[in-house]
């Protein structure tokens, strides 16, 4: 039907956290278009892979004890199950940190090499020199240079705002180890993006390549000069070693990026796809990268760059799409807004959020807002009060009266026109990802369809003498109407339209283009195929969304007032103070600062959670001395139940002490 032949990519989740619900505005963009693309008939390949590399995945699989390896082996596993269940239908999923990506980044390092597009000097950066590793701005933390706000990153305050380099910071410490960091030299490698300064220009602002908004904004950057781009950082670090210099490896976005090709050479080996046919600088195919608008820089610039620079094709275009915020405001642990995919799907529908996120998607950078009220009478009022409700009202005279066959003829051929001559008009729209815009389309028919049955008013002509073929037409008119709804519904909602095909007893459909109505047609007994979002599910998200942080760790150190905070010897007698040995340490899945201990409280073991993850691994707490309170009552926690309390000094983080010197202590002696 058409010769287009698309590949399509989503930007690659970093592999060191869960997805949630803001990744999945990406995802859920995406997987509509290459649903959309596939259904039109095109040869289309959706491909993503996680984004493995760089010093924080290293640090967390350090924390967890565990080798970075294993680490983004399971998140890779979890991101992909959550994707699966939202819908999100890869045709490949793969990872950076695979022979492919290797291959393909040193290539690409190569060739720029080799044509002179690579230079060495040496720099200075802040290192720690107890973790003997240089430190990224993120992991040097001190007192603002500006407004003396404590605690601050290596790169910006979030108190004023201001941005500056680490050096400026005032008592600077690395926030890996605590120590004073110090100044050290090293080699680094970069590329000269200044190179490529005319043929950028030059595509930034080629038709189609960008977003309006987003080329404007690329041309500010290029006015004001490209500057080199550090690629290399020193061991020890989790990536690619750079073929011609030993202990130093690509930056992660180096091979992130190369990650899109590396994943789709996989799908060629597993296939019969000609890898050349999409990549060769010639190619006559499509390449396509959403992305949201904090990476432009790098989806704009530097990867096209390098495409060009090492002899392969450039994109297409680059979509960017904006941020996503609840209710208004920024995701939030604390306000239970910084939603998890998987906890939103242990209570809801993924095929809603799917629905919402449609609604509200442009083709603009605009950041779009999950407001639940509005989520819930949308879906409630679109999908369940609107479309699926055209069938329900239709099916159980077709299946009581007429045996479950449509009618031989189609009673309002006009209207069933109507709604195939749209069909070109929402096919512009999914293809201009002009989705919002889209969704009001078709529900402008779906309310038409309902006018038709309300005038038509079927539930009376039913009690009639002698009028079975006019409410026969009615209701086959009805389905057929549901069924071009469905159809066109079929990228966003690809769980209801499988089930309605299934109902329709119809194959899968392809984009209604010249529909004809289904007639003398026997279709299935209705089930109901989407139910109305109950409230208390969206409370529920919220509230396990929730980080009550501040019940688990000790509240941070407040002035004492030796009045007021005074007790009396009695209060402090109260409390059952042992020594407890720590047989068992482990982590606890889904915690991010917790460790579930099995202590030893001399007559019997407990079962505690310590927010104290920062700063031990479980393995380093095993046969060791705590101490504990043993009379504090069990607390019920998101994990299970808390019987006790491990008592621990320090500010917090890397710094927080629980264990007790050995000499001669046992389990369960009281400390007092
Ligand atoms: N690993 C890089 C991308 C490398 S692509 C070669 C990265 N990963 S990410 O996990 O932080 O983000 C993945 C995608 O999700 C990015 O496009 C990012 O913009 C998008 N989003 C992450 N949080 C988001 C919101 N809150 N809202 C909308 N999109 C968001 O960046
Ligand atoms: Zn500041």
């Amino acid at each position: 039907m058409s010769d287009r032949k698309i590949l399509i990519t989503s930007a690659l989740p970093y592999a060191n956290g869960p997805i949630h619900l803001g990744h999945l505005v990406e995802y859920i963009q995406t997987d509509i278009w290459s649903r959309f693309q596939k259904q039109r008939g095109n040869e289309c390949y959706y491909i993503c892979a996680d984004d493995t590399h760089g010093t924080p995945i290293m640090l967390k699989a350090d924390r967890e004890g565990i080798k970075p390896e294993d680490l983004i082996a399971q998140v890779g596993k979890e991101h992909l199950a959550d994707f699966i269940e939202f819908g999100i239908e890869f045709d490949n999923y793969h990872s950076t940190h695979s022979e492919e990506n290797k291959h393909f980044s040193s290539l690409i390092y190569e060739r720029l090499r080799d044509d002179g597009h690579i230079s060495s000097r040496s720099i200075t950066q802040a290192y720690d020199p107890v973790k003997e590793m240089f430190l990224p701005d993120r992991f040097i933390k001190g007192d603002c240079p500006k407004c003396n706000a404590k605690d601050q990153y290596g790169d910006s305050c979030e108190a004023c705002g201001a941005t500056y380099s680490p050096t400026e910071l005032k008592n600077a410490i690395s926030a890996i180890s605590g120590e004073k960091p110090i100044e050290k030299d090293s080699v680094h490698y970069f590329f000269k993006l200044a190179d490529f300064n005319t043929m950028l220009k030059e595509w930034t602002t080629s038709e189609g390549h960008l977003q309006p908004e987003v080329s404007n904004k690329l041309a500010e950057w290029l006015e004001n000069g490209l500057q080199d781009w550090d690629i290399s950082r020193d061991a020890p670090y989790f990536g690619f070693e750079i073929p011609d210099a030993p202990g130093k490896y690509f930056y992660v976005w180096l091979d992130a990026p190369v990650g899109y090709m590396a994943s789709f050479k996989n799908l060629c080996t597993k296939t019969d796809l000609d890898f050349d046919e999409f990549w060769a600088p010639d190619s006559k195919t499509e390449l396509y990268h959403f992305i949201g608008k904090d990476i432009i820089y790098f989806h704009a610039l530097f990867w096209p760059a390098m495409l060009h620079g090492a002899k392969f094709r450039t994109p297409s275009a680059v979509f960017a799409h904006g941020f996503l915020t609840v209710n208004g405001e920024k995701m939030s642990k604390s306000r239970g807004t910084f939603i998890k995919a998987r906890t939103y799907l242990d209570h809801l529908d993924p095929e809603y959020l799917r629905y919402y996120f449609a609604a509200k998607l442009s083709a603009g950078v605009d950041d779009i807002d999950l407001s639940f009220e509005d989520f819930t009478q949308r879906v409630n009022s679109d999908l369940v009060g609107k479309v699926v409700n055209i069938a329900s009202r239709c099916s159980g005279f077709i299946k009581k009266r007429f045996d479950g066959q449509l009618s031989t003829q189609c009673a309002a051929p006009e209207l069933f026109q109507q709604f195939t001559l749209v069909s070109e008009n929402i096919a512009a729209l999914y293809e201009a990802r002009e989705y919002g815009k889209a969704m009001r389309e078709i529900m402008a028919l779906a309310d038409k369809a309902n006018q038709y049955i309300d005038e038509k008013k079927p539930w009376l002509i039913a009690k009639e003498e002698g009028k079975d073929q006019e409410l026969h037409e009615i209701c086959s008119m009805g389905i057929n109407l549901f069924r071009l709804l469905v159809a066109y519904l079929k990228p966003v909602l690809p769980k209801l339209a499988a089930e309605s095909e299934d109902f329709l007893n119809i194959e899968s459909q392809p984009w209604p283009t010249n529909a004809q109505p289904l007639v003398a047609h026997e279709i299935k007994a209705f089930k109901a195929l989407m139910t109305r979002i109950e409230e208390p599910k969206i409370a529920a998200i919220i509230e396990e969304s929730k980080e009550n942080l501040e019940k688990i760790v000790a509240p941070a150190a407040k002035k004492f007032d030796p009045i007021a905070d005074e007790i009396e010897f009695d209060d402090f007698a109260k409390i059952d103070l042992r020594i407890a040995k720590i047989v068992k340490a482990e982590h606890v899945k889904g915690a991010d600062k917790l460790l579930q201990l099995t202590v030893d409280i001399g007559d019997e073991t407990r079962n505690v959670f310590a927010g104290i993850k920062s700063a031990y691994k479980p393995e380093d707490l095993e046969g060791k001395l705590t101490v504990v309170v043993a009379n504090l009552k069990p607390r019920k926690m998101k994990f299970g139940m808390s019987e006790g309390m491990v008592l621990a000094a320090g500010p917090g983080g890397a710094d927080l002490w629980v264990l007790h010197p050995d000499d001669g202590a046992i389990a369960g002696m009281r400390v007092k």
